[in-house]
């Protein structure tokens, strides 16, 4: 257990986030929002804006902030602020203020004086549904839709048809925003022909590369820092704030901050889609299942942009089935945009897929644990690729053991008032890599540096840096200092995809054994301390294999011996041809009891429980912490959150006021498990993903305790008081 090396920065808070950073000669600019959901601006009248106290600079789609074309590595093709005067959706940036202070661009900004051709807009999921389109997945190659049907099957209807027990039912989801404690804010200095931006976000060098586009700069010349990050969740792989910041800074040639309100953060960012998702299963009377249907509608901008990957990430790999249909529809509305979000696709796509499973163990009388394992897939349908490493069933076991699932029974129980239930539901998330490169510097005074661009928003990746490095060193870890948020560093550590651990802890090591090796020659070497000897390495010493009455050195030793300071080396790491043999993903049992109250019909959360195989666990402190969170979030799925939209296309709930997100008191302990199997066939460190599955099947498994609680199936989130009056 290693506690996080920024932890005491944090809880001091003298942790230095972007807007901390203090300039001499700093602006503030504010964004100013549209206030209709669609059409054209006709004008925007600044002149009062212009007049206010203290205002530099009012940019505009009728005065734009030039920013150049951003082809993003993580974004694709990028939508900018202020170049044209298209309007999408309420709340979109329609204009930039730059004053000397804060609340003087905040107080100019309101005097904008906007006119708009309106043109009727679409805000609502059934306004849409007529004009939905087959899409692609987001960040998949895939194709909207795919077909994998048993040899004499002519469709999946008649896969259904053929079924003994089938169940066919839609699920809905809300809308979500990020909610990260860290609203989007940046500092953009520009100096000398080179831009430094300070922004939250989690991968620096590839905003550097983004912001370099925008400004038209050398990537040379963009130095991005984020050492710590309130929060991101798959929201802030950009940063609006840092567009304009930047645009702004080099325009007007001083340091400029812009950070956005917690109100704007709702529309100025982009959010989790809301889907609708329809399920058909159909399964033999032994639980085998013969057929999954699931086609999912998410909303979207009408360019078309993220599509939440619901069917594709749950139904088309978790379970076995002789057939298999699914399919992906973009639904166009006049609604802010979509983006990643923790668990894209699995977080809602799981809500449907579990909650139908569970229907279907009522239908068949089936135990939904036992109903789970019946179907457990050893590789997904229709395809040759076995799971690397997979150990569900040992998760359901361990879980159901150590829940007392053996004593739920089909209508759930009676405490005083309370109607108690259980629940339980599968959770998944893909095992990836991505390409990293990781320095590891060896100092002459003992101490050793790992260090990626990367960022850590929450998740434990500075603790896992030094980990995997005093692993991989043979030292102690306080000998080793990692360093993170920097895009000047080697590139790597993306923290999304939950992907950083696997990519930056597999560099770390390769980067380690590369310094170790030019240790050794250096020791043996004509300029050594150990010349003409064979010299071995071990417990972070260099010795003389040939001469063992002589005491080992530290590679300080060594490094002072030869006269230097450090000595340096790079690992880089990239999934490679492993994916070709295997099929990855980590995996999980979810458990949940609920007590509804017998004439309130209010929901509390009272016990929850997830058992995970992610390989092998680096920092079970950390890991813990990611996992219990996302559990939390999932409550907040199933229970509080929501997005919706006034019938002017205005977001209704846009402060944290009004956007329900749990207190302490509506979370129980969360019991977090591992089953630990490394997985080494995804790379040497044996370490999956688990940055994201903890929300992952956590609504069903609340949705499934309710119905065992009180007999109501709930098939939208949040589930909601007058969901649960009594049905007559
Ligand atoms: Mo995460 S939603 O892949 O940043």
């Amino acid at each position: 257990m290693t506690a996080r090396p920024d932890a005491p920065l944090k809880v001091t808070g003298r942790a230095t986030y972007a807007l901390d950073n203090v300039v001499e000669g700093a602006a503030h600019g504010y964004l100013v929002l549209s206030t209709v959901a669609r059409g054209e601006l006709a004008s925007m009248d600044v002149e009062a804006v212009r007049a206010a106290p203290g205002v530099l600079a009012v940019y505009t789609p009728f005065e734009p902030l030039p920013l150049h074309p951003v082809n993003s590595a993580l974004l694709g093709r990028m939508w900018l602020p202020l170049q044209d005067k298209d309007v999408r959706y309420h709340g979109q940036p329609i204009g930039f203020v730059v004053a000397e202070t804060f609340e003087q661009a905040r107080d100019a900004a309101a005097l904008a004086d906007v006119a708009y051709h309106e043109r009727p807009a679409a805000t609502s999921f059934s306004d849409g549904l007529t004009s939905a389109v087959d899409a692609q997945p987001a960040a998949s190659e895939a194709p909207p839709s795919l077909t994998v049907l048993a040899d004499g099957v002519a469709s999946i209807e008649d896969a259904l048809e053929a079924s003994d027990v089938t169940i066919d039912a839609t699920y809905e989801t809300a809308a979500q925003n990020h909610a990260a404690m860290e609203p989007h804010s940046a500092l953009a200095v520009w100096s000398g022909g080179e831009l430094t931006v300070y922004a939250g976000n989690q991968a620096p060098h590839l905003v550097a590369s983004d912001l370099a586009s925008a400004v038209d700069v050398p990537v040379d010349a963009v130095h991005v820092e984020n050492p710590v990050v309130g929060g991101a969740f798959g929201g802030k792989a950009t940063s609006m704030p840092a567009l304009l910041a930047s645009a702004a800074a080099v325009a007007l040639d001083r340091p400029v901050k812009a950070a956005l309100t917690r109100e704007q953060v709702f529309t100025a960012t982009a959010n989790r889609p809301a889907t609708r998702q329809r399920i058909a299963l159909g399964a033999r009377r032994d639980g085998g299942l013969v057929a999954v249907r699931h086609d999912s509608w998410s909303t979207t901008t009408r360019e078309i942009g993220f599509v939440e990957p619901t069917s594709h990430g749950t139904s088309r790999e978790w379970y076995t089935t002789e057939n298999l249909a699914i399919s992906q529809k973009a639904v166009p509305l006049d609604v802010p945009p979509a983006t990643f979000m923790r668990a894209p696709g699995e977080a809602p796509g799981s809500f449907a897929l579990e909650s139908a499973v569970d229907e279907l163990a009522e239908a068949i009388g089936m135990d939904p644990v036992a109903l789970r394992l019946r179907n457990n897939s050893t590789a997904p349908p229709g395809e040759d690729l076995q799971w690397s490493s997979k150990h569900l069933d040992e998760c359901f076991e361990i879980g159901a053991a150590r829940f007392g699932w053996a004593d739920r029974t089909p209508g759930g129980r009676r405490d005083g008032d309370w109607l108690v239930g259980m629940g339980t539901a599968t959770a998944m998330f893909p095992g990836l890599r991505f390409p990293a490169t990781v320095g590891v510097t060896l100092h002459d005074d003992g101490t050793a540096d790992v260090a990626t661009a990367g960022a850590d928003p929450g998740t434990g990746l500075l603790g896992v840096l030094r980990i995997v490095g005093a692993e991989s060193l043979d030292v102690p870890q306080d000998r080793v200092v990692p360093r993170l948020g920097d895009s000047r560093l080697p590139p790597g550590g993306l923290s999304g995809g939950s992907t950083a651990t696997a990519s930056a802890g597999s560099a770390t090591m390769v980067a380690a054994s590369t310094v170790i090796e030019q240790l050794v020659a250096l020791a043996s070497s004509e300029e050594g301390p150990l010349r003409g000897h064979d010299v071995g390495y071990a417990h972070g010493t260099v010795y003389a294999l040939d001469a063992p009455e002589r005491d080992p050195m530290t590679f300080g030793d060594v490094l002072r011996a030869t006269g230097r300071s450090t000595l340096s080396a790079t690992g880089t790491t990239a999934p490679g041809e492993e994916t070709t043999k295997h099929s990855f993903g980590s995996w999980g049992a979810q458990f949940c009891e609920v007590r509804v109250h017998r004439l309130t019909r209010e929901v509390r959360v009272s016990r929850l429980l997830g058992v995970f195989d992610a390989g092998r666990i680096i920092n079970p402190r950390t890991a813990r912490g990611q996992l219990a969170g996302g559990m939390i979030w999932g409550v907040s799925a199933a229970l509080h959150e929501g997005i919706e939209f006034d019938d002017d296309g205005r977001m209704s709930r846009r402060d944290l006021a009004d956007y329900l997100l749990p207190v302490n008191a509506d979370i129980p302990d969360v019991d977090v498990q591992f089953v630990e199997h490394p997985d080494t066939l995804l790379s040497d460190l044996g370490a999956r993903g688990l940055g994201e599955i903890g929300i992952v099947g956590v609504a069903a498994a609340v949705a499934n305790a309710v119905h065992n609680a009180t007999g109501i199936r709930v098939r939208r989130l949040p589930i909601r008081i007058e969901d649960l009056l009594e049905d007559g």
